[in-house]
């Protein structure tokens, strides 16, 4: 009898968690993917009006939208790159292993949005939920991140960013990745 029990509550809980995993996981998404649209609108808009180095700063703080899930302690979400511009988007050494196996996908003929990595730890307290996507280069992305940046850009660029080794991508290549953590508990 106890044995069932047993049974039955691992079960319950176990399914619960997936729901739970399931409902983080499309919150994720729909935030990442209204953040890369919103990034492509604003920066879209603002280099028609060609002041690049205005919106120099779209790229960092349309990003920080992303703090809307950021908000409690569970949840950490970040964009990582293995050619970064801020040395606070390098990644850490797992992160790059992920990154590199994106590459080595995308060569191989995967889809770019099959460039998913989901993974959940689970230890005696609590269950961690990662998920990494990839970020592709578009059209838009080339006038500060493609090989031909305008100089004024560049001096722009290299001013509040020394070390930059975000340029010469071409479209289609992984520009980097939304890299998401989130502790169940
Ligand atoms: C107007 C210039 C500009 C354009 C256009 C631009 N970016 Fe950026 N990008 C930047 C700057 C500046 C940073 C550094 C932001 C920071 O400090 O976090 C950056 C950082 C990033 C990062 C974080 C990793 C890193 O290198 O630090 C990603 C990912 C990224 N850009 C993707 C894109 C994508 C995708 C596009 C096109 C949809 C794009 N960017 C277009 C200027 C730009």
């Amino acid at each position: 009898m106890k044995i069932y029990f047993l049974l039955f509550y691992f079960i319950i809980f176990h399914l619960k968690s997936d729901d739970d995993i399931n409902y983080q996981e499309k919150l994720v998404i729909a935030t990442i993917n209204k953040t890369m649209k919103n990034l492509k609108n604003k920066l879209q808009i603002a280099l028609k009006d060609g002041d690049i180095v205005s919106a120099l700063k779209i790229c960092s703080v349309e990003a920080q939208d992303l703090t809307i899930l950021n908000s409690t302690e569970k949840t950490s979400i970040k964009r990582i790159s293995l050619k970064y511009r801020n040395p606070a988007n390098k990644p850490t050494k797992q992160e790059a292993l992920i990154l590199k196996s994106f590459e080595e996908k995308l060569q191989s003929g995967t889809e770019f949005k099959d460039l998913v990595f989901k993974k959940t730890t689970t230890n005696y307290k609590e269950k961690t939920y990662i998920f990494i996507k990839a970020i592709p280069v578009k059209e838009v992305c080339l006038n500060c991140h493609g090989s031909n940046v305008s100089n004024k850009v560049l001096r722009q660029i290299k001013i509040n960013y020394p070390d930059d080794k975000a340029i010469d991508f071409n479209i289609g290549e992984i520009r980097g990745a939304f890299s998401v953590r989130h502790i169940f508990n």
